[in-house]
C-alpha cells in the first residue's frame, strides 16, 4: 500500500484507486490481492469521507456499487449499432457448410475466435471518456432497454476503463448468474415461500429487470464481455487483438476462449467445452465461432439480422420427451405443498430423469398438464428436471385432468393457499411430514451441520418415537441409536458425537437451523448480527425487529409467531 494522504481530495482519490484494484483482481481476474477484513476497512474509510466530504462524491466512486434507488420504469435505449443475432448450427455437417462459405470468400487461410455461448442476458455498456454512461438490453436488436441503475451493481462491470480508451466505447457481453449462486437463490425463495425461477437463465434476467437495484446487487451476478459496439477509435484488427484489448481496460473476458484453425480444431474444441460442461460454474450451450480478422469479417458481411462471419453450433438440447404417469404432493418443512412429476424413466443428456419439478398449482395450469399427457422434460446441468410443455399433439382424449388435494398428503388436515401466495400451505404445527423435514432442515450442513444425520436416519428416529422435536436429538444416547435398523456401535457413537459437536454453532446457524417461516441464511445472519445474543433475540418485540436490516412487517410477525409459539 502507498503512504496515506493526509488531505481527503487526495486520500479519496487513492482509496478510489486502490479499491478498484482490489476488486478488478477479485472479480475480473479471480485473484484476490486482500483479505474480505481490509478491503471493508478501506470501503469504509472511503464511504466516511464521501459522507463528511459531499463535494467529494462521485456517481462512480466504489461505494456507489451498492444499488440506488428504485426507479419506476426502465427507458428505452436506441443502440448505435444494431445488436445482432446469431444462426445456429447442430451438427459437424452444418457446420462444414458455413466454413465452406467462409472459404469461398476469403480463401483458405483465415483463423476462427472460439468461445463458450453463455445462457445468460444479452447487455450493452456504453463508456464515455472511460466512464460507464448507459447499460441496456438487446431488445428487439434495435432499442433495448436502459439497465443501468441494476448493471452498475455487478462487481465485474468497471465503472471506470483502466488506461487509455477511446472516448466511446461500447462493450457487449452476457450477464450470467453461477449455478451455485442460482441454487442459492432459489432455495431462498423457497424458504421465503415463492416460487423458485426455472433456471439461471431467467433468474439472471429476472434480477436484471428489477426495479429495485438492491435486489440485483445481491444476486451476484456477472459479466462476460464478447464483443463490441461502436468504438471512437480502431484499436485492433481482428477480433483475437481486440480481446486482448479489452481485457486490458479491466472488461472480464471468458478464459476458455481460443485462436483456432482448420474444422478439424472446431470439432476438438466443442468436444472439449462439451465435455467440461458440467463443471462449469455456470450454464453455456454451445461455442460460437467467428473469423477473426476483421477484414475477413467486412467480405462476409451481415445477412438479415445475423452476421455471415459467425456462427453458434449448439450442444445437443439436453431434452427428452416422456409420458406423465402421475403427479404427487410433497410437503416441505413450511408446510408448503409442492407437486412433483413422476415420469416414465427417459434418458436426458445421458442422465435417467424419471421425476420433475412443477413448482405449484399455477405452473400445472399454465401448462394445461394432464396425468398421461406426453411432455418434453429439459435438464439444465444441475438443476432439477423440468417439465417444459405439453405435446398436445399426442392427447388420445384419456388424459386425466390434476386435481390439487385439499387435504395434506401427510397428515390430511385441510390445506390452504393465502391471498397473494402461490403455494398451499397445510398449516397443522404437528404434521408428520413437516416435521421430519423440519429436523432435516436444522442438520442440514448449512444449518446445524449435525454430519451423518441423514433423512433415513430422521424418518427411523421419528418413527421410532425416539424424538418429537429437533431439541430432542441431543437427548438422545448411544442404546436409543442401536434400536434402529442396521446401525453398529461405531456408527451410533459417530452420530452421538457429531449431535454433541453441533451444540457449538454461530448464533446465526442456529436462527436458521430453527426453520422461521421467512429467515433464510441471510436474515439469519442480519438477525445475529443486530441481537448478538439468542436471549436478546428472544425477548425482541416487532418494533425491534423493524430496527434490523431487510426486515419488514411480514417478515416481522412470521418471526414473532415463531417466538410466541410455546411448541417452539
Ligand atoms: S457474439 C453478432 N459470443 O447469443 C452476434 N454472443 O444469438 C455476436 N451470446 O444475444 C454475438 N454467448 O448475447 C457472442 N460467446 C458469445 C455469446 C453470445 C452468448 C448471445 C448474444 C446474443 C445471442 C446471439
Amino acid at each position: 500500500m502507498t503512504k496515506k494522504s493526509s488531505e481527503p481530495i487526495q486520500r479519496v482519490t487513492q482509496l478510489r484507486s486502490e479499491l478498484e484494484e482490489h476488486s478488478h483482481n477479485y472479480y475480473v481476474l479471480d485473484k484476490p490481492t486482500i483479505s474480505d477484513e481490509a478491503y471493508d476497512k478501506l470501503f469504509n474509510e472511503l464511504l466516511a469521507l464521501e459522507e463528511a466530504n459531499p463535494k467529494l462524491r462521485d456517481p462512480h466512486s466504489p461505494t456507489q456499487k451498492v444499488g440506488g434507488a428504485a426507479i419506476d420504469k426502465f427507458s428505452k435505449y436506441r443502440h448505435a449499432t444494431p445488436m445482432l443475432g446469431l444462426q445456429n448450427v447442430y451438427n459437424d455437417e452444418e457446420m462444414g457448410e458455413f466454413c465452406r462459405r467462409w472459404e469461398e470468400a476469403v480463401g483458405k487461410d483465415y483463423s476462427i475466435w472460439a468461445e463458450p455461448k453463455f445462457d445468460g442476458m444479452a447487455i450493452e455498456l456504453v463508456y464515455e471518456k472511460g466512464r460507464l454512461k448507459v447499460a441496456a438490453t438487446r431488445g428487439d436488436g434495435e432499442v433495448g432497454e436502459d439497465v443501468t441503475s441494476n448493471v452498475r451493481t455487478i462487481r465485474s462491470v468497471p465503472l471506470i476503463l483502466r488506461g487509455e480508451v477511446p472516448d466511446i466505447v461500447e462493450v457487449r457481453g452476457e450477464i450470467i448468474l453461477m449455478k451455485e449462486d442460482f441454487k442459492r437463490i432459489n432455495a431462498e425463495k423457497l424458504t421465503e415461500g415463492e416460487p423458485p425461477f426455472a433456471n439461471p437463465r431467467n433468474a439472471a434476467a429476472g434480477s436484471i429487470r428489477q426495479l429495485d437495484p438492491s435486489i440485483a446487487a445481491k444476486r451476484n451476478l456477472t459479466i462476460f464481455c464478447h464483443g463490441v459496439g461502436r468504438l471512437s477509435d480502431e484499436v485492433a484488427d481482428s477480433h483475437s487483438g481486440l480481446m486482448n484489448r479489452i481485457k486490458t481496460w479491466g472488461l472480464k473476458t471468458n478464459p476458455l476462449a481460443r485462436r483456432i484453425e482448420g474444422q478439424e480444431a472446431i470439432k476438438k474444441y466443442f468436444t472439449k467445452i462439451e465435455k467440461e460442461r458440467d463443471d462449469l460454474e455456470y450454464e453455456i450451450d454451445g461455442i460460437v465461432l467467428k473469423l477473426d480478422l476483421f477484414a475477413h469479417q467486412r467480405e462476409l458481411g451481415n445477412v438479415a439480422r445475423s452476421p455471415r462471419w459467425a456462427m453458434a453450433y449448439k450442444f445437443k438440447a439436453q431434452e427428452g420427451n416422456t409420458r406423465l404417469n402421475d403427479v404427487i404432493f410433497q410437503v416441505g418443512r413450511t408446510g408448503a405443498i409442492t407437486p412433483v412429476a413422476v415420469l416414465e424413466p427417459v434418458n436426458v443428456g445421458g442422465v435417467e430423469v424419471s421425476r420433475a419439478s412443477l413448482h405449484n398449482e399455477d405452473q400445472i395450469l399454465a401448462l394445461d398438464l394432464k396425468v398421461g399427457d406426453y411432455v418434453v422434460v429439459k435438464r439444465a446441468g444441475d438443476v432439477i428436471p423440468e417439465v417444459q410443455a405439453v405435446l398436445t399433439e399426442k392427447r388420445t382424449g384419456k388424459e386425466k385432468s390434476i386435481v390439487f388435494p385439499t387435504k395434506c398428503p401427510s397428515c390430511n388436515d385441510k390445506i390452504v393457499r393465502e391471498e397473494g401466495e402461490a403455494a398451499h400451505r397445510c398449516l397443522n404445527i404437528a404434521c408428520p411430514a413437516k416435521l421430519s423435514e423440519a429436523i432435516k432442515h436444522f442438520a442440514a450442513k448449512r444449518a446445524m451441520n449435525i454430519e451423518g444425520l441423514g433423512d433415513k436416519w430422521v424418518e427411523q428416529l421419528l418413527e421410532k418415537k425416539l424424538i418429537k422435536h429437533f431439541s430432542d436429538l441431543y437427548e438422545l444416547k448411544e442404546s436409543d441409536i442401536l434400536k434402529l435398523e442396521r446401525q453398529g456401535e461405531r456408527s451410533a457413537e459417530k452420530l452421538i458425537t457429531a449431535i454433541d459437536r453441533s451444540r457449538d454453532v454461530t448464533l446465526a446457524r442456529f436462527i436458521f437451523a430453527l426453520g422461521i417461516r421467512l429467515v433464510g441464511e441471510r436474515t439469519a445472519e442480519l438477525l445475529a448480527l443486530h441481537f448478538g445474543t439468542l436471549d436478546r433475540l428472544l425477548k425482541a418485540s416487532k418494533e425491534d425487529l423493524f430496527n434490523v436490516e431487510e426486515v419488514g412487517e411480514t417478515v416481522a410477525t412470521s418471526i414473532v409467531s415463531f417466538l410466541n409459539d410455546t411448541k417452539n
